[in-house]
């Protein structure tokens, strides 16, 4: 059978060559020194070992558990990093990763979220970081991935209480403490602008909060008021982690820290004048949200106006702390979003944040997870979105912490392992990504969303986005790379071809 191997392998080095050539992007040495090439993942939807070691339950833990994924599946098991992280950190070796991104989970170090530490938890990040840095792979660790420890929810809601800034700053100061003399690059939280959105307004991602008429299936929540004091606490959480950080360690252990966002790109469905303010609308809620206070010290004006009294104010320490709280900005980008105009509506139980923003086109669910197959995709979203981000916020350092494509259906059979469309994909965001780096924008490194397939937190197991593919009715969890996989090798590991990126 060797030949049959051995024409299988031609054919597919020659389709990620003729791939390559038609895209004119020949390997990562086109890419400044010191930029760095990573794929990601996050500890909930990647490790398992969920109650295993002493780990307590997640938000994620109880919505899964409670049935309310779309598959009724949960995160107890997926991809099993927890016992192969040797064999996956030498996957991503041979891969030619420069950095791994990855989150701990909060419950399995500090299983009450205060307090008590899990001494096997904290061995396992030891042993993961360990592991990498042996193999020359940075780790770029996020603090908290849309996950918190559950009993933190039961005990104040979470986010929603003030409580919170304490008991995340000194879970920070714990993780700066034990790992900080191997981890340079430090996120204190991923996606705070949908984490409250899905949890707290719509109430379709843990917490599961929200009100009536606004999420589905609210029995207990607010709608109009949570996804604003939520973000409102995250940041001052964020601020405090930073302070701490800067104060106690930056100088010794010479890191960087930031916070990580969800990015999408939006464009007017029509040139009217009602899309386009629309659409800047749609940019202030979901970018200026969280980048104004980071930059400017507040909330956009816009969001002041519309949102009102529900929006909480900050005190002039505040914004002082917040205006200089990141090192650097990582933006998870995927692609751009049709906006519409949408006359505002009012009711008696008054507006939450989509209505607030009044736009067609907002429903991230719908439009990024079930469009099948996203076959439409135009990168030079990204350099729209890296262009307004480097014009509107004085041009901060910047990582791409997540860019990807969804397949749909079986993961790991012969037509998703040939995963063309993928490639193409990555190839194109990736040469946008070059490009705006040409135009002057200070991007720093660029991360695959997945390194493998895992428990996607809208779909389960019916998305999946992995350069390797998982086998998840197989009890060891194989793992199989896609074409992906191959492509992302032989474009990190290649040496420089004279034509380099001009010549497209
Ligand atoms: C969350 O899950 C844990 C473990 O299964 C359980 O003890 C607890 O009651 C749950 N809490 C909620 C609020 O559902
Ligand atoms: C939400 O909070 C606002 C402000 O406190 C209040 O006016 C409104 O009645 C609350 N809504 C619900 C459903 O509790
Ligand atoms: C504001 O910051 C200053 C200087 O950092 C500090 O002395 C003061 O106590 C702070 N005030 C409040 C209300 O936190
Ligand atoms: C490149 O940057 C300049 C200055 O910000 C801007 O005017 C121009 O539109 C940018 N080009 C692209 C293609 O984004």
């Amino acid at each position: 059978m060797a030949w049959v191997m051995r024409f299988f392998v031609s054919f597919i080095l020659f389709i990620v060559t003729h791939i390559q050539l038609s895209n004119g992007l020949k390997s990562r040495s086109d890419f400044p020194t010191g930029f760095v090439f990573g794929a990601g993942s996050s500890a909930y939807q990647i490790e398992g070992a969920a109650a295993e070691d002493g780990r307590k339950p997640g938000i994620w833990d109880n919505y899964t558990h409670a049935g309310k994924m779309v598959d009724k599946s949960t995160g107890d098991i997926t991809s099993d990093q927890y016992h192969h992280y040797k064999e996956d950190v030498k996957l991503m070796h041979k891969m030619g990763l420069d950095a791994y991104r990855f989150s701990i989970s909060w419950s399995r170090l500090i299983p009450d979220g205060h307090g008590a530490v899990n001494p096997k938890g904290l061995n396992y990040y030891n042993n993961l970081i360990n592991e990498l840095v042996s193999y020359g792979i940075e780790p770029h660790v996020t603090l908290s991935h849309l996950d918190i420890p559950q009993s933190l929810q039961d005990e104040y809601d979470g986010y929603l209480s003030p409580k919170f800034i304490e008991d995340f700053t000194a879970y920070a100061d714990f993780c700066f403490k034990e790992f900080g003399d191997r981890v340079k690059h430090w996120i204190t939280f991923n996606e705070p602008n949908i984490q409250t959105v899905g949890g707290n307004d719509l109430g379709d991602i843990p917490p599961s909060r929200c009100s009536y008429p606004f999420g589905v299936d609210c029995s207990i929540g607010n709608s109009t008021t949570e996804p604003y004091i939520g973000v409102h606490i995250i940041l001052l959480s964020h601020a405090s982690a930073v302070q701490l950080y800067r104060a106690k360690y930056q100088e010794i252990q010479r890191g960087q820290i930031g916070i990580t966002i969800l990015a999408f790109w939006y464009e007017p469905v029509s040139g009217s004048p009602k899309d386009i303010a629309a659409t800047q609308r749609m940019l202030e809620f979901h970018l200026g949200w969280i980048l104004d206070p980071l930059v400017y010290g507040d909330y956009p004006a816009t969001m002041r106006n519309i949102v009102g009294s529900r929006l909480p104010l900050f005190t002039k320490n505040e914004s002082e702390q917040l205006k200089s709280s990141c090192d650097v900005i990582g933006l998870n980008h995927y692609s751009a979003l049709p906006i519409k105009d949408l006359p505002r509506t009012f009711s008696k139980y008054g507006s939450d944040y989509v209505r607030d923003i009044s736009v067609k086109g907002l429903f991230l669910k719908p439009m990024l997870h079930r469009q099948e197959p996203m076959s439409h995709f135009d990168s030079r979203s990204l350099q729209r979105l890296l262009e307004y981000v480097k014009v509107k916020y004085k041009n901060p350092a910047v990582v791409i912490h997540e860019n990807g494509l969804p397949a749909h259906g079986e993961n790991y059979n012969a037509q998703a392992l040939k995963d063309t469309k993928r490639v193409e994909y990555l190839q194109s965001y990736i040469r946008s990504l070059l490009l705006s780096i040409r135009n002057g924008s200070d991007v720093r490194g660029y991360f695959v969303w997945s390194f493998m397939d895992c428990f996607e937190i809208l779909d389960g197991y019916e998305s999946h986005f992995g350069l390797y593919a998982v086998d998840f009715n197989d009890e060891k969890r194989k793992r199989y790379p896609r074409m992906s996989a191959k492509w992302f090798t032989s474009f990190l590991t290649k040496e420089k071809n004279s034509a380099g990126i001009s010549s497209y």
